[in-house]
């Protein structure tokens, strides 16, 4: 697969701005148990290896969604609490009026810089002390499979934010990561799907449109990976 991006990447160190955003904000973030390190650590050499693990499928659908990420039908269900991914995409902290496009995650806002830090983000920008930023993660150009990972108000994934702490995985450390947990259990052939509306509820109302509505069952896959609707 072309996405084979394992975790987040940034071409700046934004470790001590995102720290301290943290820290001020009062943002609480989910601490990966051993079980949830080790189950990143393989899938990270997963993506770095073949980009997508073998009980999942990626799938086109119909109606012009694009493609979708599916269980193998021939596989286990997978069990709620279960790690799948990280959301991974270039790491930018950029003013809050810039579009983030449909890959980009938003885990931080309404971050203020000094002016030092305005620079060193962006030298070819005036400074404006009240210029608001956020942390974005955008996957449009690189990024892995959570990025086909598609919309439903009645998901069996959710995003959690998360700290990857000092680990004996291998595993780089972050302040803060996006990831992907099992939130409903899948059952085979079922696709997966995030909710895309954090608070702000802001994904579709900047699209304009409505998101079609699907649940795990609306489009599955048949166990000749073909795929086959509810209705
Ligand atoms: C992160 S991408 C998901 C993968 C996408 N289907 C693809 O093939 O690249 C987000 C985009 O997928 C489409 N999408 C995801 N869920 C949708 C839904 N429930 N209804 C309509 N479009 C959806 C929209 O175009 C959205 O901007």
């Amino acid at each position: 697969m072309k996405y084979n991006l394992p975790r987040q990447v940034s071409q700046l160190d934004l470790t001590p701005i995102i720290k301290r955003e943290i820290e001020k904000q009062n943002i609480s973030l989910n601490s990966l148990t051993k079980k949830h390190q080790g189950e990143l650590a393989t899938i990270v050499e997963v993506i770095k290896t073949i980009g997508l693990p073998d009980y999942l499928i990626l799938h086109k659908l119909p109606h012009n969604l694009g493609k979708g990420i599916f269980l193998h039908p021939d596989k286990e269900p997978l069990s709620r609490g279960r790690l799948i991914v990280p959301y991974s995409g270039e790491k930018e902290i950029v003013p809050a009026e810039y579009e983030g496009g449909h890959y980009a995650f938003t885990p931080l806002e309404k971050i203020y810089l000094s002016k030092e830090e305005q620079f060193f983000l962006n030298n070819s920008l005036t400074y404006k002390a009240r210029r608001s930023y956020t942390l974005k993660i955008d996957a449009s150009k690189k990024g892995n499979f959570a990025r086909f990972v598609n919309h439903s108000s009645t998901p069996n994934i959710e995003a959690r934010l998360c700290r990857v702490p000092k680990n004996s995985f291998g595993l780089k450390p972050t302040p803060i990561e996006v990831i992907y947990f099992v939130s409903k259990k899948i059952l085979p052939g079922q696709q997966l799907l995030v909710c895309y509306e954090g608070e702000e509820n802001c994904y579709w109302n900047e699209e304009g449109v409505k998101p079609f509505p699907m649940n795990p069952s609306t489009f599955q896959l048949n166990s000749h990976l073909k795929i086959i609707s509810e209705n």
